[in-house]
C-alpha cells in the first residue's frame, strides 16, 4: 500500500477521501491550515476508519512548511490536492486571495514532487472549467470556455500548469478530476460538509432550512429553459466522489501503462433540477423545506450534467448512491450538527 499526502484533508471532500484511502489500506498524511474546516474532523475520520491520520497544521502556499513536511514524513508516494479556496462569489470580491492561494500551493507541490520522489498527483478540478455547455451530457472533449469567476479561472490555470509541467518531462503522473456538484455526507454522520457562515451551496442551505436554522430556501429562478424552469445540475454523492480518488491514485501508482496525464469527469450522468432535488429531500426524509422562487443568481449556469463514460470505462468507477440516500445522509449529518442524532 502507499503513503498519500492529502492537502486540505480536513475539508469536505478531503475528509471523505481520507476515509476511503484508509479503507483501501493506504497511510494518509493531511496538511491543512484549518481556514475552512476544523481539527475535530480528524476525530470523525478516526471514528469511521479506526485510524487517525497524521496531521500537519500548515499552509501549502508556504514552501518551507511543505519542505519540512516532506522531510519529517519521508516516503510519500502520491498527493491528492484539495487545498484551495472554493467560493465562487468570494473569488469575485477577492481575486488575488484566490490566485495566490490556489496557484502558489499547486506550484509548491509540483516543485517539490521530483525532489522527494513523489510519483503522482490527483488534482481536484471542477466542471466549472466548461462554463455553460453547448450540449449535455458533457464529456472530457468538450471545449474549455472562458472562466466566469476567478475561482473557475484558478481551476483552468491549474490544469494548464500541470499539463505543461507533465509535457516538459516531469518525473511524475497526474490525473485531473473534474467534479460536478458534490453533495451529501458520510452515512455514519461522523463527517460531512461544514459550511462557514451562510452557505453558498444549495444542499447545506437546504438542510439548514429544513432544520429551522434558515427561515426559507430561495430557489434562484424558475424561468430557465428547463422542464420545471429551475437549473439542472449533476449532484454526485461525496462518498462516490471520494472512491474515484482512490481508484485514480491506484491507477497512477500501480499501472505503469497508464498515461502520464489523464482527465476525468466525475458525475452521475443524471441531470436533476433544483426543484427535483428539493422533492427528493422531502420524499426521502419526510421533512418539508419551505422555499420561495427568487431572482436568478448572477453567473449561474442553466444546465450541466456529466457524461461519465470515460471514468466508468477507464477507471472502472461508477456513481452508485441514489439521490434519495444521499439526501437522507445529508439530513442525518445536519441533525448530528444540531446534536439531534
Ligand atoms: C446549485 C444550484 C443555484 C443555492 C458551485 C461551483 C462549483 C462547485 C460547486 C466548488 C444552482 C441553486 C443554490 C441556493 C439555489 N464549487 N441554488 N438556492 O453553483 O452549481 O457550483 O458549487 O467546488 O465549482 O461553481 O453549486 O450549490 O451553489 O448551486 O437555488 O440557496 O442550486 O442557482 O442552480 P453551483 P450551488
Amino acid at each position: 500500500m502507499a503513503k498519500i499526502l492529502v492537502t486540505g484533508g480536513t475539508g469536505y471532500i478531503g475528509s471523505h477521501t481520507t476515509v476511503e484511502l484508509q479503507k483501501a489500506g493506504h497511510e494518509v498524511v493531511i496538511i491543512d491550515n484549518l481556514s475552512n474546516s476544523n481539527i475535530h474532523v480528524l476525530d470523525g475520520i478516526e471514528r469511521i476508519s479506526g485510524v487517525r491520520p497524521e496531521f500537519v497544521e500548515g499552509d501549502v502556499t508556504d514552501l518551507a512548511t511543505l519542505r519540512k513536511l516532506f522531510e519529517t514524513h519521508p516516503g510519500i508516494d502520491g498527493i491528492i490536492n484539495f487545498a484551495a479556496s472554493k467560493a465562487v462569489g468570494e473569488s469575485v470580491e477577492q481575486p488575488l486571495k484566490y490566485y495566490r492561494n490556489n496557484l502558489v500551493s499547486l506550484l509548491n507541490l509540483l516543485d517539490l514532487m521530483p525532489e522527494y520522489g513523489v510519483k503522482g498527483i490527483v488534482f481536484s478540478s471542477s466542471c466549472t472549467v466548461y462554463g455553460e455547455p453547448d450540449v449535455n451530457p458533457i464529456d472530457e472533449t468538450a471545449p474549455i470556455k472562458p472562466a466566469t469567476s476567478p475561482y473557475g479561472n484558478t481551476k483552468q490555470i491549474s490544469e494548464e500548469i500541470i499539463t505543461d509541467t507533465i509535457h516538459a518531462g516531469a518525473p511524475f503522473k497526474s490525473i485531473l478530476l473534474r467534479y460536478f456538484n458534490p453533495v451529501g455526507a458520510h452515512p455514519s454522520a461522523e463527517i460531512g460538509e461544514l459550511p462557514n457562515g451562510v452557505p453558498n451551496n444549495l444542499i447545506p442551505y437546504l438542510t439548514q432550512t429544513a432544520a429551522g436554522i434558515r427561515k426559507q430556501l430561495t430557489v434562484f429562478g424558475d424561468d430557465y429553459n428547463t422542464p420545471d424552469g429551475s437549473c439542472i445540475r449533476d449532484f454526485i454523492d461525496v462518498v462516490d466522489l471520494a472512491k474515484a480518488h482512490v481508484i485514480a491514485m491506484g491507477r497512477m501508482l500501480d499501472n505503469p501503462e497508464s498515461p502520464k496525464l489523464e482527465v476525468f469527469n466525475l458525475g452521475t450522468g443524471r441531470g436533476l433540477s433544483v426543484l427535483e432535488l428539493i422533492a427528493s429531500f422531502e420524499r426521502s426524509t419526510g421533512v418539508k423545506v419551505p422555499y420561495v422562487i427568487g431572482q436568478r443568481r448572477e453567473g449561474d449556469i442553466e444546465k450541466i450534467w456529466a457524461d461519465p463514460a470515460k471514468a466508468n470505462n477507464v477507471l472502472g468507477w461508477k456513481a452508485e448512491a441514489s439521490i434519495d440516500d444521499t439526501m437522507r445522509n445529508a439530513w442525518r449529518w445536519q441533525q448530528k450538527l444540531a446534536g439531534k442524532v
